[in-house]
């Protein structure tokens, strides 16, 4: 727990590149990271672009996955996650576009386009640690309330808080937000050698005492960390109010 969202993300940002750096990355073995799109990374990926600018940190010999992508909007549309991507974190680092790995919403098949990304991540020997946000409904990347905490990778339908939280991304219109998305799924995520889950705000604290305090359930599925060896919940105090 620290105190604000800064101090909660100066601490995530920092153990990131530690972990990256004690890695010791190479072209022959790069460190794979999953990545997070939504309001509560962002000031993390301020601060590793920071670092990076600073000398701190390469990400010369990294490979990245991001959790999900919106079925149906045009990949250059502002609000898709290639475009959050890469305008808050890759344009600014020095990662390889090929090591950049985000699934495509608008791939003809989109049930292959799930199944070729979960090969992609086994191709790399598995991602080595999964930074997460989380929605006010305790999911996990689109991970929506009800998922199979044995999903994989594949397409889901958006429950329908999330598409009203997400509309303050779509000129506060529900019917501009998509209805579908591409997630990985829980079982991706717990298969992360390490996970760290970034959560923040006072929105958040009644999933966050959901997903800690009560059992594993597939209605928060957050609480599926609670079965991972190697969680990690960095929260700010405001997110804290229902603990
Ligand atoms: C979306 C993303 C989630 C993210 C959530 C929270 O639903 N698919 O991965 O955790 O937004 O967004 P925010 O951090 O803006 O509250």
């Amino acid at each position: 727990i620290r105190d604000d969202a800064e101090a909660s993300s100066a601490y995530v940002a920092q153990y990131v590149v530690d972990r990256i750096k004690a890695f010791n990355p190479s072209p022959q073995n790069p460190f794979v990271l999953g990545l997070p799109t939504g309001s509560s990374p962002l000031i993390v990926y301020r601060m590793l672009v920071e670092k990076y600018k600073a000398g701190h940190i390469s990400f010369e010999n990294v490979v990245t996955f991001n959790m999900d992508e919106y079925v149906g909007i045009p990949r250059d549309h502002p609000e898709s996650y290639h475009s959050f991507m890469w305008k808050h974190f890759f344009s600014h680092v020095n990662i390889h576009p090929s090591n950049v790995h985000i699934l495509n919403g608008n791939a003809p098949n989109l049930e292959a386009e799930c199944i070729a990304y979960e090969e992609a991540i086994r191709a790399v020997g598995g991602i080595d640690l999964f930074l997460a946000g989380i929605g006010e409904d305790g999911h996990i990347a689109f991970n929506e309330p009800g998922s199979s905490l044995a999903s994989r990778t594949r397409v889901k339908t958006l429950a329908y808080d999330t598409i009203l939280a997400n509309s303050r991304f779509f000129d506060n219109d529900v019917n501009k937000v998509p209805r579908m998305a591409l997630t990985v799924g829980v079982q991706t995520v717990l298969e992360a050698r390490e996970v760290v889950v970034i959560i923040l705000g006072q929105r958040k604290s009644l999933a966050l005492q959901r997903c800690i305090e009560q059992g594993v359930n597939h209605m928060w599925t957050l609480s599926s960390l609670q079965l991972h060896p190697h969680p990690m919940i960095v929260v700010d105090e405001d997110a804290t109010a229902e603990l």
